[in-house]
């Protein structure tokens, strides 16, 4: 079979795991794959598919010279050292973290939004993924921009805690066994307790009081959607273990009819509309974990400004906000003919 030499790069953690299992499921044409996490896991087994047990291995001394694509996300700070490493070798990095994300050079792309800037990749041999928050609202938006183009975006989030990966997730069962039990509660990942609780707060406060997560909603959505698009958002955690969700309210300049962004809404590729307006009529992120696509409930108008519209957006931030846009990316690559032929 041809196909490609494929290396997941924190491949123990709650994306990579994700990035293992959506490549096979998706059948990407692979002839090797390794997984990389830390020294701490090296040799431990990690599954790939129903049949196949991958050894991990060490990134510190991986060589990835003839290895085609690596799929990274084991934090910022090491990405910053060794996706360049493995750019330099002829390795195509797709990376996850947020190091690159705003670097002119480096495409920052959501396939159904933007797959033309991949073709610009070859400067620096590496691509960025968007920050979960950013990927299912710019996909959500990207079809009523092209139609009435957005100008103003007001979002407020409401982000599972695997967005802060598996320690987040062990955070709020941990939280939760102890409120039962009557133990005491001790907040490690997240400044709060997170059981029964919402915090307001994603990443660190930057000098204008908003944080990182809200920054990087708005510069993302900048770079990948229109740079003219102002974006206020409010980045909030809650309780729930997996699936991102946002209320949305988008200002356009032209007029906004709801019936004709239903159905742009409905046609859009990547995007499932479920918005019935009776008891249940919407998607929850319980409903989305697992799930592909991005959900779009509760459209309405929105009278208190002139051309406004209302959504509920909720998507599985390990796939659609991580491990999915990361491997379409590297389908898109294929299907525009921007990867060397497969051996
Ligand atoms: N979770 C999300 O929804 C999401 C969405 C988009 C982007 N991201 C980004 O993706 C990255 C990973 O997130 P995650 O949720 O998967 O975190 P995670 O569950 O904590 O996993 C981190 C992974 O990185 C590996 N790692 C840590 N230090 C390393 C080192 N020095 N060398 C090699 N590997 C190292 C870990 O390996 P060990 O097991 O060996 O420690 C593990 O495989 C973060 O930058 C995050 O911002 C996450």
């Amino acid at each position: 079979m041809k196909g490609y030499k494929v290396a997941v790069v924190g491949a123990t953690g709650a994306v990579g795991r994700e990035m293992l299992k959506t490549l096979y499921e998706r059948l990407f044409p692979i002839t090797d794959i390794v997984a990389l996490a830390s020294g701490r896991s090296a040799g431990h087994p990690i599954s790939f598919g129903d049949k196949r047990i991958l050894k991990v291995q060490n990134l510190e001394t991986f060589d990835f010279a003839g290895w085609d694509i690596a799929l990274f996300s084991p934090g910022a700070a090491v990405s910053a050292i060794h996706a360049p490493r493995a750019a330099a070798s002829g390795c195509i990095v797709i990376d996850n973290t947020s190091h690159f994300r705003m670097e002119p050079e480096i495409p920052l792309v959501v396939p159904e939004v933007n797959p033309h800037a991949l073709a610009r990749f070859r400067k620096r041999n590496i691509i960025a993924n968007p920050n979960c928050s950013t990927i299912q609202m710019v996909v959500a938006l990207k079809p009523l921009h092209d139609r009435f183009k957005c100008k103003r975006i007001v979002v407020s989030t409401y982000q599972s805690v695997s967005g802060a990966g598996k320690e987040g997730m062990d955070e709020l069962f941990a939280n939760s066994r102890a409120i039962y039990v009557n133990d005491p509660v001790t907040p490690q990942i997240f400044p709060k307790n997170i059981a029964f609780n919402c915090i307001p707060h994603i990443d660190k406060f930057l000098d204008d009081g908003s944080t990182k997560e809200e920054w990087k909603m708005a510069v993302e959505t900048r770079k990948i959607l229109d740079p003219d698009i102002a974006v206020f958002a409010t980045c909030v955690r809650v309780p729930v273990f997996i699936g991102h969700a946002e209320a949305i309210t988008a200002e356009f300049e032209h007029p906004v009819n709801v019936g004709e962004a239903r159905d742009l809404l409905r046609r859009a590729p990547g995007i499932v509309v479920q918005d019935e307006r009776d008891d249940g009529g919407y998607v929850t992120q319980v409903d989305c974990a697992g799930e592909d696509a991005t959900y779009v409930s509760r459209i309405r108008r929105d009278p208190t400004v002139p051309n406004g519209l209302g959504l509920w957006v909720v998507a599985d931030n390990l796939r659609k906000g991580a491990a999915l846009n990361a491997v379409q990316i590297a389908e898109s690559l294929v299907t525009q003919g921007l990867l060397k032929q497969a051996a």
